[in-house]
């Protein structure tokens, strides 16, 4: 199956043969460099995930520049096709999805689904028509994740579950490369048990033949992720566990009696950062196998 772009002949590729594409999150040096650095290690495909919510961060002009001259002078040895793709993750507005296909971005992530269906499908067909005629992929969402601990999205946090075969309707009037499925999974950390539910799960891929992502993966144990992937999860987002893991490095590097230097206090959160990410590509490549519900 070849896409129309390369997000979404990434995703594919990963739904058929078993596994998920990371999307880790992006926002500063480090973070591309350990998102870029997770897949030049193991060879497998990673997405850098600039969220609307880092503007104030980076715009996706500046993220573009940072995330193609690290490619550049990175060794590239065990990744030869380039498998990296530039994403923006849950845009609210339509005009973020448009600068970041301007600055190049391989993806966009127009999220609307707080809003009336008919908008959500209004704004997604919108952001759908503009990205492929640039070859851009684009993910949407339907449905909505509870918000769990140290929560750094946008929206409040309601869990709305995903519908099946509004998934299928959705999918089909919006022409989206990969939809974003609520099934259990919060962002932030756990609450209480983490818990999916893989019977919805294997429902909504059962109908629908794109390339399906679960957001929220921080905290979420290996064999709740590993039972998903089977499902038909193609790319999984993780953020907050990164963050998390790289402030507590912080907070231990600057409680020392010696005042450390912030290029020291970097490379402190990058090494936090690596270690987590490279947790979860262990998880993401799967064991090859798949649910057959197609
Ligand atoms: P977590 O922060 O729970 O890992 O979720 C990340 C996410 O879904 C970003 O889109």
């Amino acid at each position: 199956m070849t896409g129309q772009n390369a997000f979404a002949d990434m995703l594919q590729k990963a739904r058929m043969d078993g596994y998920a594409v990371a999307a880790f999150n992006v926002y500063n040096l480090e973070s591309f460099q350990a998102a870029i650095g997770a897949s030049e290690s193991t060879g497998m495909p990673v997405i850098a995930a600039l969220g609307e919510r880092y503007f104030q961060n980076l715009r996706p002009r500046a993220a573009s520049a940072l995330f193609h001259g690290l490619q550049k002078s990175g060794s590239g040895a065990k990744n030869p096709l380039g498998q990296i793709g530039l994403h923006l993750d849950h845009a609210t507005e339509v005009a973020s999805c448009f600068e970041a296909i301007e600055a190049g971005f391989t993806s966009v992530m127009i999220d609307a689904s707080h809003l009336p269906y008919s908008e959500n499908i209004q704004r997604t067909k919108q952001v759908v028509d503009a990205a492929h005629e640039h070859g851009v992929g684009v993910e949407a969402e339907l449905g909505g994740l509870a918000a769990g601990e140290h929560s750094h999205e946008f929206f409040e946090g309601r869990e709305d579950l995903t519908d099946p075969s509004q998934a299928l309707d959705f999918v089909t009037r919006t022409g989206v490369d990969a939809l974003a499925v609520s099934v259990g999974t919060v962002h932030g950390l756990y609450r209480g048990e983490p818990h999916i539910d893989m019977s919805r799960l294997a429902a909504i891929a059962r109908l629908v033949a794109v390339p399906l992502v679960l957001h929220g993966g921080s905290g979420t144990p290996p064999d709740l992720l590993a039972g998903a992937i089977r499902l038909g999860i193609a790319k999984v987002n993780v953020n907050t566990e990164i963050s998390v893991a790289a402030v507590k490095a912080l907070k231990n590097a600057v409680q020392s009696d010696r005042m450390p230097h912030l290029s020291e206090l970097a490379l402190v959160t990058r090494s936090a950062m690596d270690e987590v990410m490279d947790r979860y590509m262990r998880v993401f490549r799967g064991d090859g196998s798949r649910d057959d519900h197609e």
